[in-house]
């Protein structure tokens, strides 16, 4: 049976993203899954992989981009039991998920509720784990604490906005003025980072229990300049550099070390979706399945401002890289 796919021949920009049409679907092996995939996030670390800067990936082309899926088991492997032909399940695939099959093994898959959006669904991999996982097994956040998100208006700044609104905290975010709508309609304030200086506006408040900081360079050195004492600095990304725009990883993994070495009474901890998960697997499921039941409940619905077709990855990667996207895109795959 004929299925689609996307994949690069070589890193590049988003033009490098092809469709091609595969012949024959995968075989499941022992303790594998054959998944139609429903749904695919696209995200800007998809968009690193794509460049080949993403830190730490060893991969090379050809290969699929695709860092999450939610899909429905289609054939299972030998051995493979607990698990049902048509059951909707998620995994965080890393690379891989522009696709209509592939092949997960099942002791990576979280199920996913029946009735779920498979587009909401997936929303909760890697942008909800990592807004939850920052500000529960990192920050260890209080409710009616006060938190700095940067990147507000983006897939993880959103995710963080509304699980800080759940717990009822005093949220600040950087965003775009264009993103200051939504970020508002999250519960949050917004502060322009391109006309505003944010550490003034923290130091006016007295500073936060937590920043969340995905750009780095001298916007983490801000942002540590943000925290109140006993605050804690989560740094998770390196935007700028990624961008061209400035930042050093490694300067920036220096002055982490540096700040926590020194008596200031912060501290900085950098979160790896990636690392957090091969730390502690279940972990990784538990808080998953905890985000789908906040999901079922209604108590969370991810910003999806565009739903487009696996065939349209690369325009959802320009308008990724361009800034363009308020919340989120998912690629609705299969249906
Ligand atoms: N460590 C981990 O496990 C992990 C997990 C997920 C994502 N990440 C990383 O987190 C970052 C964000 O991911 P995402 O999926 O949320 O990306 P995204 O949806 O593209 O959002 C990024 C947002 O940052 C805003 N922005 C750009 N420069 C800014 C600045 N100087 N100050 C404040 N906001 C700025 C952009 O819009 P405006 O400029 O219009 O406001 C955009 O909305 C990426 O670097 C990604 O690789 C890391």
């Amino acid at each position: 049976m004929n299925y689609k796919k996307v994949i690069i021949h070589e890193f590049g920009g988003p033009k490098v993203l092809q469709v091609i049409e595969e012949s024959t679907l995968p075989e499941p092996g022992t303790g594998e899954a054959r998944i139609k995939v429903l749904a695919a996030s696209a995200t800007f670390t998809d968009t690193m992989v794509r460049k080949g800067i993403y830190y730490g990936f060893k991969e090379t082309p050809p290969l699929s981009p695709g860092y999450d899926m939610v899909g429905v088991v289609d054939k299972l492997g030998q051995g493979v039991t607990g698990l049902e032909v048509g059951q909707m399940v998620a995994d965080l695939t890393v690379f891989g998920a522009y696709t209509e099959y592939m092949l997960r093994p099942v002791d990576t898959l979280v199920p996913v509720p029946a009735g779920l959006d498979p587009a909401e669904a997936v929303s909760m991999v890697l942008s909800y784990v990592t807004a939850y996982q920052m500000l529960h097994r990192v920050a260890k956040i209080q409710s009616g604490q006060k938190i700095l998100v940067h990147g507000a208006g983006g897939a993880v700044g959103t995710a963080t906005l509304q699980l800080g609104a759940l717990l009822n905290l005093e949220v600040y975010g950087t965003a775009s003025k264009p993103k200051h709508e939504l970020v508002q309609s999250l519960g949050a304030t917004p502060i322009d980072y391109k006309n505003e200086d944010f550490l003034a506006r923290m130091q006016a408040i007295g500073g936060v229990d937590a920043a969340f900081d995905p750009i780095g360079g001298e916007n983490l050195k801000r942002s540590f300049k943000s925290l109140k004492k006993g605050g804690t600095l989560v740094p998770y990304g390196f935007y700028n550099q990624a961008m061209g725009k400035g930042g050093n990883v490694a300067l920036d993994y220096m002055s982490i070390a540096v700040w926590n070495i020194l008596p200031n009474g912060r501290q900085a901890s950098f979160y790896s979706i990636g690392d957090l998960r091969k730390k502690n697997p279940a972990w990784f499921k538990e808080d998953l399945g905890l985000l789908f039941g906040l999901l079922k409940e209604g108590k969370i619905k991810p910003s999806i401002e565009k739903r487009l077709k696996l065939e349209d990855a690369a325009q959802a990667h320009e308008l990724i890289e361009q800034a363009a996207v308020k919340g989120r895109i998912v690629l609705i795959v299969n249906g």
